[in-house]
């Protein structure tokens, strides 16, 4: 895997104004974002907050109103037909072409990204597969459920080796089953080094498979980081749940006094730590204990979800721009 020094998506300033009659709306707002070669890289954001139109400028599909940005080596504004080479994408809205079935899409899409007529047939047959909709391949995408449409995108997006995929919510309306089949497929391509760019609504989604994860909100980026980064950002607290061999009391005053440990509850055996540093923690109660001459017989983390990190950490921020005209 590439180091830091490998930029595949840099942005600068990056600013997206939609203009209407009735005013503008500032839907991407200065956004300077450096993604690297082989990273998995997730987009959260409340509805609105310009996830898509994210997508869409660095897919070239939306002009920008201000700033740069280069993807996989090129200038998106001057060079956008090496960049939709290098890339593959999974638009929110269902794209595929209503007068072919899935399979002919996905053979379609293959041939044009170079792949002959038998290996895009046979790649085309795979990926279906795969994806868990083999058995509605010859179905054209009004015939099938919404789920099934969203997969066969999925299929589509993984008809060439793309550099970069970019899947914006890839999932929504993807049954658990499908999705970790999905999940699964998307673990796969980035193993085989694909840098990956989704949006979700899913937070389970974003924990699974991205290392770092940036929270858009009214167009501009208000935290990035690891799930991690994100938790201690978020300022939650992680309980350490600790059962002792006896009577918690003694070890529960011990306890208290350590700079890490915010809040102590005990009842009978069992000790009950707040703290925003877990690491560590356990072992030192473990000294703490056996100085009381206990021991502890079972002893459980709960890290903050990240459910509760992204309502906190978008309900920080600050009311977003809106420009009248
Ligand atoms: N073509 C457009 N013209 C005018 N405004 C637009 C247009 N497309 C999007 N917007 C507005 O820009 C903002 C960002 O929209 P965007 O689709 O990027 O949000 P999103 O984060 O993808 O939301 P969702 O989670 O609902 O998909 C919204 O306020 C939306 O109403
Ligand atoms: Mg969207």
């Amino acid at each position: 895997m590439a180091g830091p020094s490998d930029p595949v998506i840099e942005t600068k300033a990056l600013t997206k104004v939609y203009k209407s009659k009735t005013g503008s709306h500032v839907a991407v707002d200065g956004v300077n974002l450096r993604v690297d070669k082989g990273e998995f890289f997730g987009l959260l954001g409340s509805n609105g907050a310009g996830k898509s139109t994210l997508i869409g400028l660095l897919t070239t599909v939306i002009k920008p109103t201000r700033g740069r940005m280069r993807v996989a080596g090129a200038s998106v504004k001057h060079r956008p037909v090496a960049v939709k080479r290098a890339i593959s994408v999974v638009p929110q809205r269902n794209s595929l072409d209503p007068q072919l079935t899935l399979a002919e899409n996905l053979e379609f899409h293959g041939r044009m990204f170079g792949l002959g007529a038998r290996q895009a047939r046979r790649r085309a047959t795979r990926l279906l597969q795969e994806c868990g909709i083999e058995d509605v391949a010859s179905r054209t995408i009004r015939r099938v459920s919404g789920g099934q449409g969203r997969r066969a995108l999925i299929a589509r997006a993984l008809m060439h080796q793309p550099q970069v995929l970019f899947l914006d919510e890839p999932t929504a309306g993807v049954d658990i089953k499908a999705r970790r089949l999905v999940w699964n497929l998307l673990r796969g391509v980035h193993a085989a080094g694909t840098t990956i760019v989704l949006t979700t609504h899913y937070l389970e989604e974003a924990q699974e498979l991205c290392g770092r994860i940036a929270i858009l909100n009214r167009g501009k980026i208000t935290a990035i980081g690891s799930p991690d980064k994100l938790r201690s950002e978020a300022g939650l607290q992680t309980v350490v749940t600790i059962q002792l061999s006896g009577d918690a009391e003694a070890v529960a005053a011990a306890a208290d006094q350590m700079p890490e440990v915010t809040k102590v509850e005990h009842h009978g055996d069992t000790l009950r730590l707040y703290t925003h540093k877990p690491d560590g923690l356990i072992r030192e109660v473990v000294f703490l204990a056996e100085s009381a001459g206990l021991h502890v017989t079972s002893a459980t983390t709960a890290a903050p979800s990240l459910d509760r990190v992204f309502l906190t950490l978008t309900s920080k921020t600050q009311p977003g721009p809106s420009v009248p005209v």
